[in-house]
């Protein structure tokens, strides 16, 4: 399953507001529709994002080969479609660095973005599977938050590729996978990748995780980033850092799994990042919400971040 490719001339994507009672393949053929994509959440996802910005790049170029103030505009809508995942402007800005040379080399620097997350996602769950059994042992229950799997990453995902990884390596005593209101990317999305590869699992409401690792549950909690700052904060899906307080309290390894696409070294700290809030309709119909779709997690609650290329050790005094 490929969650997002470009396919003759268009982009196409699993539309994962539908999912999972249906498999919806989008066509895409403009910057506009690809923005109500991304608003939507139809593609949502730290690496999933930023292939998306690339390959939004590569419409563009196409449709406005001939226009460069409508696309300079279209970029700059691209670029800002949500604000909080360093992914998306990052692959925006790196295919439109090629835009000077034409439709062909946009699209040809799109499809390597889109090939490197593929790649990444493939040494991630190699290099955390091998962390994980280092630091929850060789039969270990963990928790998960949000969706990191192949839907949030092009193929695989970030930490939900690991849990896969530690399922095939015969390691693995089952998945506590939240809900994540108000989108329930846990429940729809993380149930169903995980249903689909054969791993057993079970869905909690969002505020029961610390509960039932204080209740001894859990082995150990891994997840995902939209965005790691320089010096180790994590930006992530609202509700993981009540989970990386539940986990200090239990004294359970705390894990970020993420692209290099992810760490962000121009971020200093977690305090600078836009947050995205995404209003009251999404969360009641009867009150005035507040609906952020991130918080932030101190770096001093994190034991790890695994990356495609290396593991930081917060836990031991390393930095990103
Ligand atoms: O609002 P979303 O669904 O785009 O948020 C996604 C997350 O917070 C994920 O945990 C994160 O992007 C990591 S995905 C591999």
């Amino acid at each position: 399953m490929q969650t997002i490719d470009w396919v003759d001339g268009a982009v196409e994507i699993i539309d994962q507001t539908v999912l999972p009672k249906e498999v919806r393949i989008l066509r895409l053929h403009t910057v506009p529709a690809l923005v109500t994509a991304i608003q939507s959440l139809a593609v949502r996802g730290a690496p999933a994002l930023g292939v998306a910005g690339a390959f939004g790049v590569a419409l563009a170029a196409q449709v406005h080969a001939d226009d460069p103030a409508a696309l300079a505009a279209a970029v700059e809508r691209l670029e800002h479609a949500r604000p909080t995942a360093v992914n998306l402007a990052r692959g925006v800005r790196r295919v439109a660095a090629l835009l000077p040379q034409g439709p062909a080399a946009v699209l040809a620097e799109a499809c390597r973005v889109r090939d490197e997350e593929i790649a990444a996602s493939e040494a991630m769950a190699r290099r955390g599977a091998d962390l994980m059994i280092e630091l929850c042992g060789k039969r270990s229950r963990l928790l998960t938050h949000c969706n990191t799997g192949a839907l949030a990453a092009v193929v695989l995902g970030t930490a939900l590729g690991v849990v896969r990884e530690l399922h095939h390596r015969g390691v693995l005593a089952g998945v506590i996978a939240s809900e994540t209101r108000p989108l329930l990317q846990g429940a729809r999305l993380t149930a169903w990748e995980l249903g689909r590869w054969g791993i057993e699992h079970r869905v909690a409401v969002d505020s029961a995780g610390p509960f039932l690792m204080a209740r001894g549950e859990v082995d150990g909690v891994i997840l995902g980033a939209d965005r790691i700052c320089a010096n180790g904060d994590v930006i992530n899906k609202i509700g993981t850092y009540s989970h990386a307080l539940g986990a200090r309290r239990a004294g359970l390894p705390f894990v970020v799994v993420a692209p290099e696409s992810t760490v962000d070294l121009n971020t200093p700290s977690g305090d600078v990042v836009p947050i995205e809030d995404r209003g009251s309709a999404e969360v009641t119909p009867w009150s005035e919400a507040v609906n952020p779709a991130f918080d932030v997690t101190p770096r001093d609650l994190v034991t790890a971040i695994v990356t495609d290329r290396r593991v930081i050790r917060l836990d031991q005094g390393e930095r990103p």
